[in-house]
């Protein structure tokens, strides 16, 4: 038997650090997908502050990004009635957990990251918490007894080492983690930069036309799409190797119009219209999302409710899961 307690409904966890701008490809490749587990899965999403002080925050950005970012999803979908959304800081249990998966993992397991690695190279100051950002990644997810943690192909790696620190940890202490599984978004999610078409989209600032913010202006986002880089050959077909410009914008087109990216190609003959009408459903997917957004960014004090209530639901899953496992380990009750 195991120690935890099997539950009918599958327990969906995920995180998003406030580190940037949330972008055109954070909603279609991870958000989207959330707002529709809600409604099947218990779900638990989390605003991951901790995780964004691995590199060097400004305060006063890290405060306005957290608030910014949980409000963005809530405007995206995510319902705080129906799922738990919260701040990763608020829940102690968090940072406590991590210390356990700290000395669970090895050290080895951990220099073969390669986001590490990329992120190391790129950066002047290392902190000790970009190394062991892992550990605290496993801990977010244990805590939760989550059967299944939706995230993109560069958190896989990630997440496969969250399932052997789990099953180490069930085998050195008997039964105490659900071990998770990886849930690789749907076809069509992966969006490109608009302007370096085989490149993901991302928050970098070298290309501020190849990305689109969710929060732009819309005229703006209007503006980039049609800039877009495409090909010389003219025609208009889904073949993400030899046309990535024309295939990001059908599958863009694709996932905002409920469609596959082949079904989308069909009717154009010429890039213009593509581009018009790809423009458009980008701008009628991001109207509703940038009016509530507004009205949640007004009202700061009913967010900060909203998110309170987020961490006491995470709490009470979180406070039992911690307890099961300091008492695996050998610390005493408190
Ligand atoms: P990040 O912005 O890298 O912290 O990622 C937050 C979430 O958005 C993760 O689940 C990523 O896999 C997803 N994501 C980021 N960029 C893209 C993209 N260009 N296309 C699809 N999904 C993305
Ligand atoms: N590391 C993830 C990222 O950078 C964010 C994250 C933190 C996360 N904890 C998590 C994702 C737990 C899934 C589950 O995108």
């Amino acid at each position: 038997m195991p120690g935890y307690a099997v539950a009918l409904v599958a327990r969906v966890f995920s995180g998003i650090q406030p580190s940037g701008a949330l972008h055109l490809g954070n909603l279609l490749g991870a958000v989207r997908n959330w707002v529709e587990d809600q409604h099947t899965d218990d779900s638990i999403f989390c605003v991951v502050d901790l995780h964004a002080l691995t590199v060097p925050q400004d305060p006063a950005t890290l405060r306005t990004a957290t608030v910014q970012l949980s409000q963005l999803l809530m405007a995206s979908g995510l319902d705080p009635a129906i799922c738990t959304l919260f701040v990763q800081s608020h829940v102690p249990e968090h940072a406590e957990l991590s210390w356990l998966m700290e000395c669970t993992v090895s050290f080895g397991e951990l220099r073969r990251m390669t986001q590490f690695k990329d992120k190391s190279d790129r950066s002047e100051f290392v902190s000790a918490a970009l190394f062991t950002y892992p550990a605290l990644m496993a801990a977010d997810i244990l805590l939760y007894d989550t059967d299944r943690v939706p995230v993109g192909d560069d958190q896989r790696q990630h997440l496969e080492l969250a399932r052997d620190i789990a099953g180490r940890f069930n085998g050195r202490y008997g039964d105490t983690f659900v071990v998770p599984e990886a849930a690789i978004p749907r076809a069509g999610a992966r969006v490109m930069d608009l302007q370096n078409p085989t490149a993901k989209m991302s928050k970098s600032l070298e290309s501020p036309l190849g990305t689109v913010y969710v929060l732009d202006e819309l005229r703006d986002i209007e503006r980039k799409i049609k800039r877009a880089v495409t090909d010389t050959d003219g025609e208009v077909r889904y073949d993400p190797s030899n046309k990535p410009g024309v295939s990001n914008l059908l599958s863009i087109l694709a996932a905002c119009t409920g469609r596959s990216p082949e079904e989308a190609a069909a009717g154009y003959s010429q890039y213009g219209p593509l581009k018009a009408d790809t423009a458009e459903a980008v701008v009628e997917t991001l109207r509703p999302i940038q009016s509530r957004y507004s009205e949640l960014a007004d009202d700061p004090a009913e967010s900060a409710r909203l998110l309170a209530i987020g961490a006491e639901r995470a709490r009470e899953v979180a406070g039992p899961v911690l307890d099961r496992a300091r008492a695996a380990v050998g610390l005493l009750p408190r």
